[in-house]
């Protein structure tokens, strides 16, 4: 069964937005199977942002991503990577349509609320980095009935 990893950022947590958020991946069908509030190191999150490294906003995204507790969350379900990015919106909040997250709750790419992650290798890639094992929960979904054909 396919699993996205999805962070509230800083600016998400401070604007009362996690529970608008959950909201929403619930209400689509998804699972949620690992969920907590976390102060994310340094160390942590050049991990995360590795690719980026050599961008020139690296060092703002840091000190952004830093600047307050997240909220880390897996989701899994049915083509969950692909669904989550599109209920994100587009990395710059400007391109992002109303209806997304980022289309509905922010204006500018260094404040946009959320991550999700790309592709499904690097979902499990951020899913091991972020959560233990024993943080994960598989659980029975007694609606998948009614979700899934
Ligand atoms: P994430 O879901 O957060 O990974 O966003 P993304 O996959 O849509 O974009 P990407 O991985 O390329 O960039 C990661 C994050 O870096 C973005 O979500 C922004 O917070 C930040 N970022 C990307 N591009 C810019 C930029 O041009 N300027 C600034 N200030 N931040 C940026
Ligand atoms: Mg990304």
């Amino acid at each position: 069964n396919e699993r996205t990893f999805v962070a509230v950022k800083p600016d998400g947590v401070q604007r009362r937005l996690v529970g608008e958020i959950l909201r929403r991946f619930e209400k689509r069908g998804f699972k949620l199977v690992g969920l907590k509030l976390v102060k994310a190191s340094e160390d942590l999150l050049r991990e995360h942002y590795w690719d980026l490294r050599s961008k020139p906003f690296f060092r703002g995204l840091m000190s952004y991503m830093s600047s307050g507790p997240i909220v880390v969350m897996v989701w899994e379900g049915l083509d969950v990577v692909k669904t989550a990015r599109k209920m994100l919106g587009e990395t710059n909040p400007a391109d992002s349509l109303p209806g997304t997250i980022r289309g509905d709750f922010c204006v500018e790419v260094g404040r946009n609320v959320i991550h999700g992650s790309d592709s499904v290798a690097s979902a499990q890639k951020e899913i091991s980095l972020w959560f233990g094992q024993d943080e994960l929960h598989c659980w029975e979904d007694n609606s998948r009935g009614w979700i899934y054909d």
